[in-house]
């Protein structure tokens, strides 16, 4: 039987605390706006579209084990992590209806997607699988979201793209936290069930699924665009990808979750979202 713990040969770190904030941006200075990238609008319109049930169901696969966890910290890591993406799933909704709403017919995706997926894929899932498959889905999820967030930060992408400050507050203020929570649900995992064949079970799952929805999202938006540059949309599409984006590294971050040993909190990116997190929450303050 593979003993992952014992692979560990270094204690994995943590964030000196996970906040749950409480942004008030309401975008309105955005609707109607043609972005720099028309691409990169459509992209990050797929994910926003994605992201709100996607985080109701993380909440749900995490919130059924807790009163099974004994450990106070990790419990109280849940109540925060399960604070921080109730918000995260509020603020993209705002944005969802406000930005992309303005311009898009978003609900027949949003119908689509909670009753394909959720109303009938998980409980189809769980009812034949168990509710740890959803938990551990949740877990190869969030490392994915951590994996984009960190790169998010550090790659600089997001500054010279993103001209309007809300809008770079919103990605990053999503990426810090997705960093500052990226081993709650692994952890849960693992007090629950540290069977390796179960943890790769949700990897192997979640990378079919998710490119999946954010592909029928990113389609659902690209048929409604009007007025686009073509050439301006694959040459900026084409800057996403070498730009190792999320779509190049998505392989390397299926290869890394797979190996035996790995924890999220291995990639010590606590401080960078520190940094970037002081700067957002003296602006929150301002709008509060
Ligand atoms: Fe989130
Ligand atoms: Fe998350």
């Amino acid at each position: 039987m593979l003993n992952e713990k014992a692979m560990r040969t270094a204690p994995t770190k943590r964030p000196e605390k996970i906040l749950v904030r409480k942004p008030q941006w309401t975008f309105k200075e955005l609707v109607g706006q043609k972005p720099r990238s028309e691409f990169g609008r459509l992209l990050f319109g797929a994910m926003s579209l994605v992201f709100p049930e996607g985080e109701r169901f993380f909440i749900r696969s995490v919130k059924q084990f807790a009163s099974q966890i004994d450990d106070t910290a990790l419990g109280q890591d849940i109540k925060d992590f399960i604070g921080q993406e109730a918000q995260h799933g509020k603020v993209h909704e705002t944005f969802n209806k406000a930005v992309l709403g303005h311009d898009y017919d978003i609900e027949p995706f949003l119908k689509w997607y909670k009753s394909t997926m959720f109303d009938f894929v998980e409980q189809k899932a769980t009812e034949i699988l168990g509710p740890k498959l959803a938990l551990s889905i949740t877990a190869a999820a969030e490392h994915f979201t951590a994996t984009w967030a960190a790169h998010g930060l550090s790659s600089g992408y997001l500054e010279e793209h993103i001209t309007n400050q809300n809008m770079l507050d919103f990605m990053q203020w999503h990426a810090v936290e997705e960093i500052e929570h990226k081993h709650v649900a692994f952890d849960v995992l693992q007090q629950i069930d540290d069977s390796y064949a179960l943890r790769a079970a949700g990897m192997l799952f979640c990378a079919a699924l998710l490119p999946f929805v954010i592909s029928v999202a990113f389609v659902s938006l690209v048929r409604q665009a009007k007025n686009t540059d073509i050439f301006a949309f694959f040459r900026d599409a084409l800057s996403e990808g070498a730009n190792g984006g999320i779509a190049s590294s998505f392989l390397p971050a299926i290869v890394e979750y797979l190996k035996p040993g790995f924890h999220p909190s291995d990639h010590d990116d606590y401080e960078m979202a520190r940094r970037v997190a002081q700067g957002i929450e003296q602006r929150m303050e301002k709008v509060a």
